[in-house]
C-alpha cells in the first residue's frame, strides 16, 4: 500500500491508473479505523480494481466548541488495517496542503436538506463535509465513492451535491455496521466511560421500539416521538438532540410514518459524546 500525503501526487497516481484503464473506488474517512470503515472498504474492492481511502480529520467540519483537538487519532494502526484491506493508497493530506492559504471557496448543499437535523445544532457542518469531499472527488477522481449509512443526513447532502455539480462519481451506501448489542459503530464511542455504554444502546433500542410500535399499527410521529423521547430519557445521563422522523430522500419531516420514513436520532450522553443513529421504521 502507498501513503500519499500531497494532492498533486494523488492526482498524477489517480490519473495514471485511469489512462491504464483500472476504476478506482474511494472510501472517504476520518481515521480510527473500525469494522464499520473495513467494511466500506471491503465494498469498494468489490466494486473497483482499486480502492484508494483519505485519512484526514477535515477541520472545516467541526464548530467551534466541538471535538477536532479530541477526535481520535491512530495513523500507525490505521495504515496497517488500511494495507491488510488490500487497499492501494492511503491518502493522508495536512491541513495545509489542502486548505492552503487563500483557499476561500465553499461548497453549500441548499437549505432543504442542510438546516434541518444535525444542521441545527452543527450550522456549517455539511458545507465543511460537502467542500472536503468535493475537493477530494477532484483529487482522486474515483468512479465511486463509498459512505456509511449511519451519516443518513451526509449521504443525502453527498449525493445532492454530486449530481448538482455533475461530478460523475457514483455514491453508494453501506448499512449501519453495529456492534453485537446493537450500538451503531462510530470513532466517538471511544469517548464513552464504560458506565456510558449502556445509555449509548438508547438510541438503536429506540429504533427496536419504533418499529415494534409502527408494526403494532401507531403511525403518527408526534406520538411516536413522545413515546420514543420518553424511552431514551429513561437511560442514565442522556439528553435528547433530535427524534425525527423523516423522507428517506428529501429529509423532510413526515406526519405519518411510512415505508420511506427514516427515523433520526441524535442523543448526547453525559453531556459530552453526541452519538447519531437511523433506520426505517417499516419495511
Ligand atoms: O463521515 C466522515 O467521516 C466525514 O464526514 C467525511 C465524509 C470523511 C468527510 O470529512
Amino acid at each position: 500500500m502507498q501513503i500519499i500525503r500531497q494532492p498533486a501526487a494523488m492526482t498524477a497516481w489517480a490519473k495514471e491508473q485511469s489512462k491504464a484503464g483500472h476504476s478506482i473506488g474511494f472510501v472517504p474517512t476520518m481515521g480510527f479505523f473500525h469494522q464499520g470503515h473495513l467494511s466500506l472498504m471491503r465494498m469498494a474492492a468489490s466494486r473497483a480494481a482499486l480502492v484508494v481511502v483519505s485519512l484526514f480529520v477535515n477541520p472545516t467540519q467541526f464548530g467551534p466548541q466541538e471535538d477536532l483537538a479530541a477526535y481520535p487519532r491512530d495513523f500507525e494502526r490505521d495504515s496497517t488495517l488500511a494495507a491488510e484491506a488490500g487497499v492501494a493508497v492511503l491518502f493522508a493530506p495536512d491541513a495545509a496542503d489542502m486548505y492552503p492559504k487563500g483557499c476561500s471557496t465553499t461548497v453549500t448543499v441548499g437549505n432543504e436538506l442542510t438546516s434541518q437535523l444535525c444542521g441545527v445544532s452543527r450550522p456549517g457542518h455539511f458545507a465543511g463535509v460537502a467542500t472536503v469531499v468535493c475537493k477530494l472527488f477532484n483529487i482522486i477522481q474515483p468512479d465511486l465513492a463509498v459512505f456509511g449509512e449511519k451519516d443518513w443526513q451526509q449521504l443525502a447532502v453527498i449525493r445532492r451535491m454530486t449530481a448538482d455539480l455533475n461530478l460523475g462519481v457514483e455514491i453508494v451506501g453501506h448499512p449501519i455496521v453495529r456492534e453485537a448489542d446493537g450500538l451503531a459503530m462510530s470513532s466517538r464511542n471511544t469517548y464513552l466511560a464504560p458506565s456510558q455504554r449502556e445509555s449509548a444502546l438508547s438510541l438503536s433500542r429506540a429504533l427496536a421500539l419504533a418499529r415494534k410500535l409502527a408494526a403494532e399499527g401507531e403511525r403518527n410521529t408526534a406520538r411516536l416521538t413522545a413515546a420514543l423521547r420518553d424511552f431514551i430519557l429513561s437511560f442514565p445521563e442522556t439528553a435528547v438532540d433530535y427524534i425525527s422522523f423523516v423522507h428517506q430522500h428529501t429529509l423532510q419531516e413526515l406526519a405519518q410514518a411510512d415505508e420511506d420514513t427514516v427515523l433520526a436520532l441524535a442523543v448526547k450522553i453525559g453531556g459530552r459524546v453526541r452519538l447519531i443513529d437511523n433506520g426505517r421504521v417499516l419495511g
